[in-house]
């Protein structure tokens, strides 16, 4: 894997690439790599003749109260993870290369729909750092298929919308959750929950489960099975955040006959605020 810390080596070496006609696959990252990242690596492996990857913590996502100074960086063992799973060329950025202008005068990409619900109820200004540092990349890379984890399912939405709104010549690919063996949804942010709390930290992952199957079975009061997940985090002794049925596209609260349906629900634990989804399609 040969790593670039600037735009301009990196550019070099991908334009060779392009030359020879080979299809890029790029895994956008933060870094402190899991499982579920090196899926979406393999994914990459598997249907791009060239995988790149980034791992840059990006402060314009962040809010001023939350966690980039201390999100892990682990880039020794991330550089090992990425090597055994294939990819070529690792894009590792310092924060001026990335914004040689500062972060106060950074031209922004925003999308107007789809982030100010949900997650970007509580984490104003999230989703412009997300379109605005995920445009910057794909400007960089180039790439033919880009691959983001559905964990993250608004994001995934977003980013969807953002290409499509801005002709953005790539396949935005959902990949699917990869979850502990007791179905918590792997997370770079799972390092904060502490023992005491792991075992009750499930919930979030069996009411969104509960949700979908009392939808599957013909429930449509949203509004109480909305509250019937919020009231067993709680019982579990976390903060809800927002547990929410929405349109799978759109995220809008869901209609009554809409048919592709996400639940998705946030909480806070002492440290750390864990996010999940699933979907289905009713009948
Ligand atoms: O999902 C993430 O890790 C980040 O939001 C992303 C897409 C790498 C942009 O910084």
């Amino acid at each position: 894997m040969k790593t670039f810390h600037t735009v301009a080596g990196l550019r070099e070496a991908l334009a060779g690439e392009r030359l020879a006609a080979k299809t890029i696959g790029f895994v956008p990252t933060m870094g402190n790599l899991h499982a579920g990242h090196i899926a979406l690596v393999e994914q990459a492996r598997q249907s791009c003749d060239v995988v790149v990857c980034s791992i840059f913590v990006n402060a314009l996502q962040f809010g001023l109260n939350e966690d980039w100074d201390k999100y892990p960086r682990t880039f020794q063992a991330d550089c090992e993870k990425l090597t055994a799973a294939g990819c070529d060329y690792l894009f590792n950025p310092t924060d001026n290369e990335m914004y040689p202008n500062g972060l106060d005068t950074q031209s922004r990409v925003i999308c107007p729909t789809m982030t100010d619900v949900l997650c970007g109820a509580s984490r104003p200004g999230h989703f412009e750092g997300v379109t605005t540092v995920v445009t910057k990349l794909f400007n960089i890379v180039q790439p033919d298929t880009a691959i983001f984890g559905v964990k993250d399912y608004q994001q995934l939405a977003v980013i969807r919308r953002m290409s499509e709104d801005l002709c953005m010549p790539i396949e935005i690919v959902g990949a699917p959750i990869h979850r502990e063996p007791d179905g918590l949804a792997m997370s770079s942010r799972n390092s904060y929950i502490t023992a005491q709390e792991r075992a009750n930290v499930t919930v979030l992952h069996d009411m969104l489960q509960q949700v979908a199957a009392a939808l599957q079975s013909g429930e449509r009061d949203f509004a109480a099975l909305e509250e019937r997940g919020r009231a067993a985090i709680r019982a579990a002794g976390f903060k809800p955040d927002y547990f929410s049925i929405s349109n799978s596209k759109t995220l809008d609260a869901a209609a009554y006959d809409d048919r592709e349906l996400t639940v998705l629900g946030a909480m806070f634990t002492s440290a750390a605020r864990l996010i999940d989804n699933t979907s289905i399609t009713l009948d």
